[in-house]
């Protein structure tokens, strides 16, 4: 997913203005998910909602360690805390782009600077598209397609195509070492404006509407058309993957015991029929109830 106000910010060719620049998102602490695997987080405010929506990234402290995406260019500061508490940048040696929005690439020239030993793990038409935003020697870029596979010194990380996502260049990565799956956009849900830190956390109906709402609103609005055998068979994949734990970019933590149930979520996505898309009047009802 993409904050219409980052794609502003992305648009400009100069800085944009003090009152156009976004704000920075509320700070989370970083959690373990699994040995040495850690989930970078942090949540943005709703506007006209009491609801918040996290956006994570992920550090794998793997013998040879990798950043997986690079977080909001408005949480830079607190990112680069973050993941530098957890690795030291010269011990870095990938940087995993699981796609080319905004919310994932905007501290990635900050740490590819960082962690000079780093190579950037991308694929063909992530580099194309952001050919206009960054240039990088091709010594320092490896392209990896859908089940392809990185070695990382203790372990295999696979890229994994998710079946929704919002970028064509989006892959997934698995670490069946540790059974955590970075599921890149895919099972994001809102959550209350004080965040949760795992989707048990949240009333069983609002992880249903905010997945429908999301997914079919702000991450593949083609749920509704796509051919359900194929779907099913993308989900089925995903499913084999067999994760004892599933992260995103933009939900808490999916616990081992919530697995199946978020899979079953995504599975009944194409005929879920979502909340109302908010329009003009959501806007104005929204503004009205603003503070001044
Ligand atoms: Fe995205
Ligand atoms: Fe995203």
């Amino acid at each position: 997913m993409t904050a219409a106000i980052r794609t502003v910010d992305r648009m400009s060719s100069s800085s944009p203005s003090p009152s156009l620049s976004p704000v920075p998102p509320l700070r989370l602490a970083p959690i373990e998910i699994a040995p040495d695997t850690f989930l970078i987080r942090s949540a943005q405010p709703a506007f006209g909602a009491p609801l918040s929506v996290n956006l994570n990234s992920l550090v794998i402290r793997a013998a040879e360690p990798v950043v997986v995406d690079t977080g909001p260019a408005s949480n830079r500061e607190q990112w680069l805390a973050d993941v530098t508490s957890i690795v030291d940048p010269a011990d870095v040696r990938w940087v995993f782009l699981s796609h080319d929005d905004p919310d994932h690439t905007g501290n990635l020239h900050e740490i590819l600077e960082l962690c000079p030993a780093a190579t950037l793990v991308t694929n063909w038409a992530a580099t194309e598209r952001m050919g206009c935003e960054i240039s990088l020697p091709p010594s320092r870029l490896r392209w990896i397609d859908d089940g392809g596979a990185l070695e990382v010194g203790d372990r295999v990380l696979r890229a994994v195509r998710p079946p929704v996502y919002d970028s064509p260049t989006t892959r997934a990565l698995f670490d069946a070492s540790s059974g955590v799956l970075w599921a890149s956009d895919a099972f994001a849900t809102p959550m209350p404006a004080e965040p949760v830190e795992t989707v048990a956390d949240l009333p069983p109906a609002m992880w249903a509407e905010g997945l429908a709402m999301f997914h079919h609103h702000a991450l593949a609005p083609w749920l509704a058309v796509v051919e359900r055998g194929a779907y099913a068979a993308m989900v089925q994949r995903f499913r084999e993957l067999a994760p004892q734990v599933i992260v995103s970019a933009h939900s808490p933590v999916i616990p081992h015991g919530m697995v199946s149930a978020a899979m079953d979520h995504l599975q009944a996505l194409p005929d879920v029929v979502p909340p109302p898309h908010p329009d003009q009047a959501a806007l104005d009802a929204a503004l009205a109830g603003a503070p001044a």
